[in-house]
């Protein structure tokens, strides 16, 4: 199957009330990982760019990769999307590039100048049958070089967001209900405010939303680093009991990048440990790809419920 836009899958996760894992990737290692646990579980899946990782890898090898990827597994549905455009000439790059979906993130400006920097995405981006997901509402934490301290956090306004999917035309909405950034994402107990996530859906009950921050931040891969030298003390994440009560709540992309973070490091990190003689990256980086592959396997079949979705 050729690579396809978020709009068929994002129809079924609405009806059928599931969520479609979106997966940052910069390596083939993650790609790899991530497509082959979407083919066991017969899962559709998202692959996401951020532009410092387009800067990284390069988007003729990252689409080159995903092309693969896509080419491998005829049967189920992949969408290769932007994550965070800052800009409108990034999503357009990427448009041109052959992504399917971009996101333009106006969260940081103001609410009329997000609606117009936004429909000017939307404009060009539907012009090339691409869909674009928008953001309104600020998360806590660290999103790329804007940082929002957790004070300024600001909650997506339900009739704020009718207001704006209708002025920009955007294909899904990113919202704020307390989910954040990075590995470091509660003090105290997590909690995130399913009452605007449900007076959200009733007003824009068919605009498919999307949960930004949404690692579980997985105890076991935070200890796996800790116990082979790193130093991650007191990270927290979304619990996957809330993560699933997103994805039966209407709730349909969930981004995770954090998590295949922690993962990749933690077995690397075991393999350094454990053989300080090692030297060959291939001995190393097929444990990483192996973890992401379990991790990405855990999200969709026992939290997201986009297994035999696809
Ligand atoms: O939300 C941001 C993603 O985790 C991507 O982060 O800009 O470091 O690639 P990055
Ligand atoms: P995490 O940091 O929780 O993995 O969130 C990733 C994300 O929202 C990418 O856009
Ligand atoms: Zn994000």
């Amino acid at each position: 199957m050729p690579l396809v836009t978020t709009k068929a899958m994002f129809e079924k996760s609405m009806k059928e009330k599931f969520a479609i894992g979106a997966f940052n990737v910069n390596n083939m290692e993650l790609v790899q990982g991530i497509v082959e646990a979407a083919a066991e579980q017969n899962s559709p899946v998202i692959l996401q760019a951020s532009s410092s990782a387009i800067k990284y890898a390069g988007i003729d090898y990252l689409m080159a990769m995903v092309k693969v990827a896509a080419e491998e597994h005829p049967n189920i549905p992949i969408a290769i999307h932007l994550d965070h455009g800052p800009d409108f000439e990034t999503c357009k790059m990427c448009v041109d590039n052959g992504f399917t979906s971009v996101m333009f993130d106006g969260s940081k400006y103001d609410f009329e100048e997000n609606v117009r920097l936004t429909k000017e995405v939307v404009d060009y981006a539907h012009s090339k049958g691409v869909v674009v997901e928008a953001e309104l509402g600020k998360l806590a934490g660290i999103e790329d070089d804007v940082n929002v301290s957790a004070s300024d956090a600001m909650y997506t306004d339900p009739s704020q967001a009718e207001e704006f999917v209708k002025r920009t035309g955007c294909d899904s909405l990113a919202i704020a209900i307390g989910t954040s950034h990075g590995a470091y994402k509660f003090k105290g107990e997590a909690k995130l405010r399913f009452d605007i996530l449900k007076q959200i859906k009733e007003r824009i009950p068919n605009t498919p939303i999307v949960l930004h921050g949404a690692s579980t931040v997985i105890p076991e891969l935070v200890n796996m680093c800790n116990q082979y030298g790193g130093n991650i003390p007191g990270a927290k994440g979304v619990p996957d009991e809330m993560l699933h009560e997103a994805s039966i709540s209407g709730v349909s992309k969930i981004n995770v990048d954090t998590d295949l973070r922690l993962a990749m490091t933690g077995a690397i990190r075991k393999v350094f440990a454990e053989d300080p003689s090692a030297f060959d990256p291939r001995k190393y980086l097929k444990p990483a790809r192996d973890l992401i592959k379990e991790t990405v396997t855990h999200k969709m079949r026992d939290v997201f419920g986009s297994a035999n979705k696809a």
